[in-house]
């Protein structure tokens, strides 16, 4: 069995106060930082870059995974590893036929590597990428904004995920990402998600130590 890996979404923090948000939520035992960056172009939403990323470093030892939503994104890998980035995501749909070479560029940075697929992008899209992996992370909303509700018919695609990464015989972590709340959280794991993406679910309690623990336990 994979472990299971909270990452609350820093969408849903208040951003005027990130280091302190980030380091309230690995206090309360997050094991990733999940790090949504836009740029307005590839999603219709502007969040943040690897400045931020950089100046929130010193608040936390979690796992930080910089999911980039952003057109062109191996422009930027490299100011993203700088940053302190531990694991840096892209979508299929941003890159293209460019993907293997975008992942490899990112592992040769000494940063681990994953791929994106929106909910309308199939898992076969990924399959000729699956070898570079270190993660696949599937979203279970359209990218662009935190509170959304979980699209159901991302199970079977989890399904078919983690098939795919069994059949590498490698330890690769799938993700889970988009309107993850205490009522579909067993259903992705069952379906083999293990690193679970939860902003909104996090960041509107007050008591963020019991809802992380509450969904790891699920
Ligand atoms: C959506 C982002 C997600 C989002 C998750 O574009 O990639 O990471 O913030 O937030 P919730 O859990 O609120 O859907
Ligand atoms: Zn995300």
């Amino acid at each position: 069995m994979k472990q299971i890996k909270i990452a609350p979404s820093v969408l849903s923090a208040d951003f005027s106060k990130m280091g302190e948000e980030v380091k309230c939520v690995t206090d309360c035992g997050a094991d990733v930082i999940h790090l949504d960056v836009m740029d307005g172009v590839f999603v219709k939403n502007i969040t943040f870059g690897p400045k931020l990323i950089k100046d929130v470093r010193k608040f936390s030892n979690a796992i930080f995974d910089a999911h980039l939503m952003i057109v062109e994104p191996w422009k930027y890998i490299e100011k993203f590893a700088e940053s302190g980035a531990d694991i840096i995501t892209v979508h299929k749909e941003a890159c293209g036929d460019r993907l293997k070479d975008t992942l490899k560029a990112i592992k040769s940075l000494g940063v681990k590597c994953g791929a994106v697929i929106n909910p309308d992008t199939p898992v076969s899209s990924v399959a000729d990428v699956i070898e570079e992996c270190d993660m696949l992370l599937l979203m279970s909303v359209f990218p662009g904004f935190g509170g959304q509700k979980f699209i159901e018919s991302v199970l079977p695609k989890l399904e078919e995920a983690s098939r795919l990464i069994e059949k590498t015989g490698k330890e690769i972590d799938l993700e889970i990402d988009g309107g993850i709340n205490k009522e579909n959280i067993v259903a992705v794991k069952n379906a083999g998600a293990n690193v679970i993406v939860a902003g909104n679910t996090v960041f509107k309690e007050t008591d963020r130590a019991k809802i992380i623990k509450e969904l790891r336990e699920m």
